[in-house]
């Protein structure tokens, strides 16, 4: 595994990080998902990221996760870094979502006895809330970390205008804003306008989530749909529609690309978005411990030619 530092912190993340969204909740198999952690584990993958929303249902990735920890992992604490989130929504009534200090505290609070941990080693503001003063959701950070319940904090799908008035605040406030997750991937490259500026002006780090755009940018979908993957679901975020002609001809050329380069598609796609300098960890999610060996033999080729980079352009132009 390499490790790269966060921004400007003091904390180093593993380049490939693994997130619980799917394939960890009451509706998965607990022993696939158990091989999973501690193969990611026995890798080096020091960091596991989860939000209170995530399952189905919403929390049991997090009852889950702590079983495992409590199982297999209880001498290790210290050697792992987790994160968890809100934001979404969790609960019914005008407290269960979004950003206000009540719903911030009450939330970690829950996730906190589900994972059956003292603080987590990242609190996250999950998305931005049109309603809430932003000085309200950044201090209810700020009192998380001051009340030990987290170490560091962070900001997910925040605009790059946004991010920058969050990072400004909790700068002034004394807990600096640690790292931002936006989606990025070869096919969603919105954060390249701006947001990578910001941060890496700020010293903020950023682990992308969806960097396999959940699994179009490997060699799953190239011959149709397959019964067992994310599209194939009745939960799984991925639409079918999503996984449309025009995308799969593009992927076709993507794996002829990754071949010449001796990768797979899901290694070249991750790759891909770890060239940037300023993108400290990627955060995968895997169904099975085969996808997470694949992906971690990313790290082997992270060098692209410029003729490589222009036919990946052009690919996706
Ligand atoms: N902050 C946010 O708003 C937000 C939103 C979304 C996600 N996230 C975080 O980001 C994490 C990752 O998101 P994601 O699961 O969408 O990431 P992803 O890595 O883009 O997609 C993961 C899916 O890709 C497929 N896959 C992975 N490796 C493969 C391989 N080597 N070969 C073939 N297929 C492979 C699997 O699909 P199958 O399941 O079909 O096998 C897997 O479930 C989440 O768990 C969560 O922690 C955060």
């Amino acid at each position: 595994m390499q490790y790269r530092r966060c921004g400007k912190s003091g904390l180093k993340l593993p380049a490939v990080s693994l997130g619980l969204w799917h394939n960890f909740g009451h509706v998965d198999v607990l022993e696939n998902s158990r091989k999973i952690i501690q193969l990611a584990f026995d890798n080096g993958i020091t960091h596991f990221d989860l939000a209170n929303n995530y399952g189905p249902p919403p929390g049991s990735a997090e009852e889950n996760f702590g079983k495992i920890l409590k199982d297999d992992f209880k001498s290790y604490r210290d050697e792992l870094v987790i994160s968890t989130k809100a934001g979404y929504h969790m609960w019914e009534g005008p407290y269960g979502e979004w950003g206000s200090k009540k719903y911030l505290v009450s939330s970690l609070d829950q996730s906190l006895k589900r994972m059956g941990l003292d603080y987590v080693d990242i609190f996250y503001h999950h998305r931005p809330d049109p309603d809430t003063p932003l000085e309200e959701t950044m201090t209810a950070l700020d009192l998380i970390v001051r009340q030990g319940k987290a170490l560091y904090v962070g900001i997910s799908n925040y605009q790059a205008d946004e991010a920058a008035k969050a990072i400004a605040i909790l700068k002034q406030l004394g807990t600096p804003c640690l790292i931002h997750q936006p989606k990025y991937s070869m096919f969603v490259r919105w954060v390249e306008e701006g947001l990578m500026d910001v941060l890496g002006n700020e010293g903020v780090g950023c682990i992308p989530f969806s960097p396999l755009a959940q699994g179009l940018l490997t060699n799953k979908y190239l011959k149709g749909i397959p019964a067992d993957s994310r599209a194939a679901k009745p939960h799984g975020f991925l639409q079918e529609e999503e996984v449309s002609e025009e995308k799969v001809a593009r992927i076709i050329k993507l794996n002829t690309l990754a071949q010449q380069r001796g990768q797979t598609l899901a290694q070249m796609a991750l790759a891909w978005v770890l060239k940037n300098q300023r993108v400290t960890s990627v955060l995968i999610g895997v169904s099975k411990t085969e996808q997470l060996m694949d992906c971690l033999h990313s790290l082997d080729n992270l060098a692209f030619t410029a003729e490589e980079l222009n036919l990946i352009e052009s690919i996706l132009a």
